[in-house]
């Protein structure tokens, strides 16, 4: 299995990334899951993380990052994800806690302790890797690859040229694009047509618990994707996962992309060279297109199977 790093802010389709990433240990194995400021601060959505990992009894340790951006003070997606950074299904307290180390130590000492070398999977604003890949520029060779939820290429959701997790944190962001590590990015382009629609999460409902609760997730986080005119629900962090387990589902283009930290209309702007002939060499493999039924499919075979679990 791929050795993997989950770092989040759960976040309603963080959430979802989890457990999709936890139907498939055989493929993916998690060895750490670890939590940053961004949906809502970070003691609330540490606190979701570890609901939800008690909900499927996962023996997955969680490790807490960084309260907010590397510079400047945390925006939040409290109008999207609600108060808890959660909000919808009532969900059991944790009886686990949060390990003590910082998520940047837990990150190096699960690299460097680690024969294989280790995917990360970053849901959130790119703050914790950020300062890991600053600290300890070292771990960067064994580094496989990053799949990122991030940006876009055509347009934004905070701004109209940003995209939440790279508008909270601009600067963590350019180090990460900038490290020379391969990244996937799954940035707008490609997770606003991963939508799940209304009689799809009405279907969800009728299942085992694992899938009620992800419906329960997607009628609130529903709420706020109507209000803002969308139709169907995007399900922007899963792709990150989705791509790790069938690639073939996603059409991509590999472009030089990097982060406006500077404009006034595009401050966290991911910026991809699309000239055809540019000195740029391409970093990032950029997914632009996804099969939505097969993707959907994908969510629903994988909860109904830690349902019967
Ligand atoms: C991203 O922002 C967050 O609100 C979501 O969890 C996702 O990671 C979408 O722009
Ligand atoms: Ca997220």
């Amino acid at each position: 299995a791929t050795p993997i790093i989950i770092d989040c802010d759960p976040g309603h389709d963080d959430a979802i990334a989890i457990l999709l990433a936890y139907a498939h240990r055989d493929v993916l194995d998690i060895r750490g899951i670890t939590t940053v400021g961004g949906n809502q601060v970070l003691e609330k959505i540490t606190d979701n993380a570890l609901r939800i990992l008690s909900f499927i009894e996962a023996d997955i340790p969680v490790a807490k990052g960084a309260a907010g951006p590397l510079l400047g003070k945390l925006v939040t997606g409290e109008e999207a994800h609600g108060e808890s950074g959660m909000d919808g299904p009532a969900l059991p307290p944790s009886l686990v806690r949060p390990t003590d180390q910082g998520a940047v130590e837990f990150m190096l000492e699960l690299i460097r302790s680690s024969d294989d070398k280790i995917t990360l999977v970053p849901l959130a604003p790119l703050t914790n890797i950020a300062l890991l890949l600053t600290a300890y520029p070292e771990v960067k060779d064994k580094i496989e690859r990053i799949s990122l939820m991030g940006g876009g290429i055509s347009y934004g959701n905070v701004t109209s040229t940003a995209e939440f997790n790279i508008y909270v944190d601009p600067e963590a962001a350019r180090i990460v694009y900038e490290s020379g590590i391969p990244i996937t990015m799954s940035g707008l382009d490609v997770t606003d047509k991963a939508a799940i629609f209304e009689d799809e999460i009405e279907e969800l409902k009728r299942r085992g618990p694992v899938s009620v609760l992800v419906g329960e997730l997607l009628d609130f986080y529903s709420i706020y994707g109507k209000k803002m005119g969308y139709v169907g629900n995007a399900l922007h962090d899963p792709c990150a996962v989705a791509w790790l387990l069938h690639p073939e589902l996603f059409q991509s283009r590999h472009l030089h992309v990097t982060v406006e930290t500077e404009g006034k209309q595009t401050r966290g702007m991911t910026v991809a060279d699309q000239r055809k002939k540019t000195e740029h060499a391409p970093n990032v493999e950029v997914l632009v297109d996804v099969d939505r039924t097969a993707f959907i499919n994908l969510l629903f075979d994988s909860l109904a199977r830690l349902d019967q679990q």
